[in-house]
């Protein structure tokens, strides 16, 4: 379900946040691994404040590990801990275990000092839609769990799913929303199938999508699309009617639109990450010039 953000919308969910905060010990950020950046909720550092945080960038099996570990670096800069799981895999619940030990790991020995031992550590997940909170907590509560919380603005009590002796979480995950404001996040995060297909035109998103692996993936592009060495100096519009007509889709080309989209979803293009961390400094001159 992509919810469809609005000021009214934002101003709830972000109370939701701030109310359950309260109660617990740890926020884990759930980020996809794909976008380790534009996945992220813009407000999040001020909603949070200093409550500890660790970030999880899931969805690993779909993103490119080289670029997930110059993540891992990029928020450990930062004094951030930040693991990758694939939220599908029992073996993330003690990989998440040992990570949020490890972010709260001051904090657990001076209690342990004053004799405090044995005290579950508290978390809740907060992540914008789709980014995988639903499948991460049926698999830290180890079972199928309805989150009927799991919309902006539905308070109730807190209750709290038992991971095990050491973890427990918040049934009501924190959903908040992308940075939809920048051009370019948007067009990744439907390119990813984060947001609805209707909120970006599909030739922008395959526009954007051809040039991104063009430029980073070019093997994976030539292959799967069988391209000439000379064909892959085409620009992308020209890229379009070539295999619009290759397909036999005459000049249908919604259709190859359609289908560009869903391989690279599906990963058919392989494993890829949009967010790089190289572009760091291209984007904040960028945003200098603005
Ligand atoms: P949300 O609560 O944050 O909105 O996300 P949710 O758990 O519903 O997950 C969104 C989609 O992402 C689901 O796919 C889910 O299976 C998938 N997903 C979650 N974690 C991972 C992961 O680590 N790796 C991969 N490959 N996929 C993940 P869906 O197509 O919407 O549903 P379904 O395929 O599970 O039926």
């Amino acid at each position: 379900v992509v919810i469809q953000w609005f000021p009214g919308h934002m101003s709830k969910a972000r109370r939701q946040v701030q109310e359950n905060l309260k109660h617990v010990d740890l926020v884990m950020e759930l980020v996809d691994a794909r976008l380790p950046l534009s996945s992220r909720n813009p407000m999040l550092d001020k909603i949070i404040g200093t409550k500890p945080r660790l970030v999880i960038i899931n969805k690993k099996d779909l993103g490119d590990d080289l670029e997930i570990q110059k993540w891992v670096h990029y928020f450990e800069a930062q004094g951030i801990l930040a693991v990758k799981i694939n939220a599908k895999e029992q073996q993330t619940v003690k990989k998440l275990t040992k990570a949020a030990k490890e972010v709260l790991s001051e904090k657990l020995k001076r209690a342990s000092e004053r004799g405090i031992q044995n005290k579950a550590i508290r978390t809740m997940i907060i992540g914008i839609p789709n980014v995988g909170k639903s499948t991460l907590m049926n698999r830290l509560a180890g079972k199928k769990i309805a989150i009927t919380g799991n919309k902006p603005g539905v308070t109730k009590g807190q209750q709290w799913l038992k991971t095990n002796e050491e973890l427990e979480i918040l049934d009501t995950p924190g959903i908040l929303w992308p940075k939809f404001e920048d051009q370019r996040v948007g067009l990744k995060l439907a390119l990813t199938g984060a947001i609805k297909d209707d909120l970006i035109p599909k030739d922008e998103i395959t526009i954007f999508g051809l040039d991104f692996f063009k430029a980073n993936y070019p093997t994976e592009l030539q292959k799967r699309f069988k391209l000439t060495d000379e064909q892959m100096s085409l620009s992308a519009v020209d890229l379009i009617v070539l295999l619009t007509q290759k397909y036999g889709f005459r000049d249908d080309y919604d259709r190859f639109y359609d289908l560009f989209i869903k391989d690279v979803r599906d990963s058919k293009l392989g494993t890829y990450t949009l967010d790089r961390v190289s572009d760091l400094d291209k984007e904040d001159t960028q945003d200098d010039n603005d």
